[in-house]
C-alpha cells in the first residue's frame, strides 16, 4: 500500500514503479527517519496531537524498527517506495492505530531532508577523519625525512632543491583545507527542515526550536518554502569532495610519477602495488591511479547535481530525489581512497640517493644569483650573468658547477668561492623564512601540522 492511494483508481504500473522508487538508495537513511520520527513523535505530543499512550506505542514501535535495521532483520515489502514510506508501514504491523498518526503536519517534503541532513552530520566526521589519517601518514613520513633532498618542479621541469619532507607536507596543507570546509559545512548542514511540512509549514503548534535540539540541529530552517528546496549542502559536500579528489589527484600524480624507472624516488610495497596479467615484471601503482581516475567522477558527481538543481522551481520538486546517491557515492569513494593512499605513502620505500642524483647543478643556478646579488649585483643583471654561464656550460656540455673560474670571472663578478654555491643542502638551508624548505623552517611545520592533528590549534 503506497502512502497517497486514495485518490487513484489504479496501482502504478510496474515499470513506473521502478523509476519513481527511491529503496535501493534511500534505505541508507534508514537510522535517520527512525530518530526523525521519534523526534516528531515528541513534538506531538508536546503539541497534544498524540495523547502519552499513543506516543509511548509509537516510539516502542520506531525503537524495535531501529533495532530491525540494526540487526538487518527488517524485511522490506514490495510496496515499499521508500525508506520513509518502509518505516511508516512497519510502525503500523508494530504500533497498530497510534501509528497513523504519526504523519500529521509532516510531509515526506521536509522529512527526507531532515533525514538526508542528519545522515551528513554523521558522515562528515568520517570524511574528516579519514583525510586527518592520511595527514598523519604525510606527516610521519616527512618527520622521517627532514634533511633527504630532492628536485623541486616547476613545469614538471627541475627547478631548485627541496626535502622531501616539505614536498610531503605541501599535501598536508591542501588536505587542511578540506578538513575546514568540511567543518563548516556543518554549520548550512545542521538548520532542521522539519517542521516545514510540504512546503507551506506545519498547522499543528509544533515547537520547532524544541525539535531542532532534540535532533542536534543548530536552529530550525527560517523558511518553510526554502526549506523544503535547500539542498545546497549537498552541492557544497560534493564540491568538499570533488576537491579533495583533486588534491588527491595531484599526489597520486606524482606517486605515479616518482614511481617510474625514470625517476625511481620511490618504490611501492608489494601490499599496495598490482601486477600485470602479461608482464611478469611489472609492478604498477594502481591504486594512486584509481585515486587520480577517481577525481573525475567525483568531479561528475557535482556537475551532475548542480545541473539537476538549475532551473528547479522552489519547494519540492521530485528532481530533488536525485541528491542522494551522489552523495553517497562521493563518500563511499573518499573512504575507499583515503586509508589506502596512507598505507601506500606509509609503507614505500624511499630511494634518497635517486633523488639527490637528480639534483643537477643547473638547480643551483637561482643560488648562484643570489650569491651575485650579495656581492652587491641587482638582481636582474645577476640573472642575466648567470644565464650566460648556463648557455656557455651547454655549449661545452659542460654541468654547470665545471666551468672554469677564467670562464665564470669573463662573465660577470665571480669569485673562487663559487664553488661553495653548489651544495643543494646549504641551498635548501638557506631557505629558512617561515614556509621555506630549509629543515629548519619544515620543522616549524612539522610542528603546526602535529598541533593540528592532535586538534591543539595554536
Ligand atoms: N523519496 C523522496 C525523495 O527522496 C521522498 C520525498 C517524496 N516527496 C514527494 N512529494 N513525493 O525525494
Amino acid at each position: 500500500m503506497t502512502l497517497w492511494g486514495g485518490r487513484f483508481s489504479t496501482k502504478l504500473d510496474e515499470k513506473a514503479w521502478m523509476l519513481n522508487t527511491s529503496l535501493p538508495f534511500d534505505r541508507r537513511l534508514a537510522a535517520q527517519d527512525v530518530l526523525g520520527s521519534i523526534a516528531w513523535a515528541g513534538a506531538l505530543l508536546e503539541a497534544g496531537i498524540l495523547d502519552a499512550a499513543e506516543h509511548a506505542a509509537i516510539c516502542a514501535g520506531l525503537q524495535a524498527i531501529a533495532a530491525e535495521f540494526a540487526s538487518g532483520a527488517f524485511v522490506f515489502v514490495e510496496t515499499d517506495e521508500d525508506i520513509h514510506t518502509a518505516v511508516e508501514r512497519r510502525l503500523g504491523e508494530l504500533a497498530g492505530p497510534a501509528a497513523g498518526k504519526l504523519h500529521t503536519g509532516r510531509s515526506r517534503n521536509d522529512q527526507v531532508a531532515t533525514d538526508f541532513r542528519l545522515w551528513l552530520l554523521e558522515t562528515l566526521p568520517q570524511v574528516d577523519q579519514a583525510i586527518a589519517g592520511l595527514q598523519a601518514a604525510l606527516l610521519a613520513v616527512a618527520r622521517r625525512n627532514q634533511t633527504v633532498l630532492m628536485p623541486g618542479y616547476t613545469h614538471l621541469q627541475r627547478a631548485q632543491p627541496i626535502t622531501l619532507a616539505h614536498w610531503l607536507l605541501s599535501h598536508f596543507w591542501a588536505l587542511q583545507r578540506d578538513r575546514s570546509r568540511l567543518a563548516d559545512l556543518r554549520s548550512r548542514t545542521a538548520v532542521l527542515p522539519l517542521g516545514c511540512g510540504a512546503l507551506a509549514g506545519t498547522a499543528f503548534p509544533i515547537d520547532r526550536e524544541a525539535l531542532s535540539a532534540a535532533l542536534g540541529f543548530d536552529r530550525p530552517a527560517e523558511n518553510s518554502l526554502d526549506a523544503v528546496s535547500d539542498r545546497d549542502f549537498a552541492a557544497e559536500f560534493l564540491f568538499c569532495a570533488a576537491l579533495t579528489g583533486q588534491h588527491l589527484s595531484r599526489l597520486s600524480e606524482a606517486m605515479v610519477l616518482f614511481t617510474t624507472a625514470e625517476f625511481g624516488f620511490f618504490e611501492l610495497s608489494d601490499a599496495f602495488s598490482t601486477g600485470s596479467s602479461l608482464m611478469p615484471q611489472k609492478k604498477n601503482p594502481d591504486l594512486f591511479e584509481l585515486a587520480r581516475g577517481k577525481a573525475g567522477t567525483l568531479l561528475g558527481l557535482l556537475t551532475g547535481l548542480m545541473a539537476t538543481l538549475k532551473g528547479l522551481p522552489s519547494t519540492y520538486d521530485k528532481d530533488l530525489q536525485e541528491d542522494k546517491a551522489p552523495v553517497f557515492q562521493a563518500t563511499d569513494t573518499l573512504l575507499a581512497i583515503l586509508p589506502v593512499l596512507a598505507g601506500a605513502l606509509e609503507t614505500m620505500t624511499i630511494r634518497a640517493d635517486k633523488m639527490r642524483a637528480a639534483l643537477d647543478p643547473g638547480l643551483l643556478a637561482t643560488d648562484l644569483a643570489d650569491y651575485l646579488v650579495r656581492k652587491g649585483l641587482p638582481f636582474r643583471e645577476a640573472h642575466a650573468a648567470v644565464g650566460r654561464a648556463v648557455r656557455l656550460a651547454a655549449q661545452k656540455g659542460l654541468p654547470l658547477d665545471q666551468l672554469s673560474l677564467a670562464e665564470w670571472q669573463s662573465l660577470g663578478p665571480f669569485e673562487a668561492d663559487v664553488t661553495r654555491v653548489f651544495d643543494p643542502l646549504e641551498a635548501v638551508q638557506r631557505r629558512s623564512a617561515a614556509g621555506g624548505t630549509a629543515p629548519e623552517a619544515v620543522a616549524q611545520q612539522i610542528e603546526q601540522a602535529q598541533n593540528l592533528l592532535q586538534g591543539e590549534k595554536s
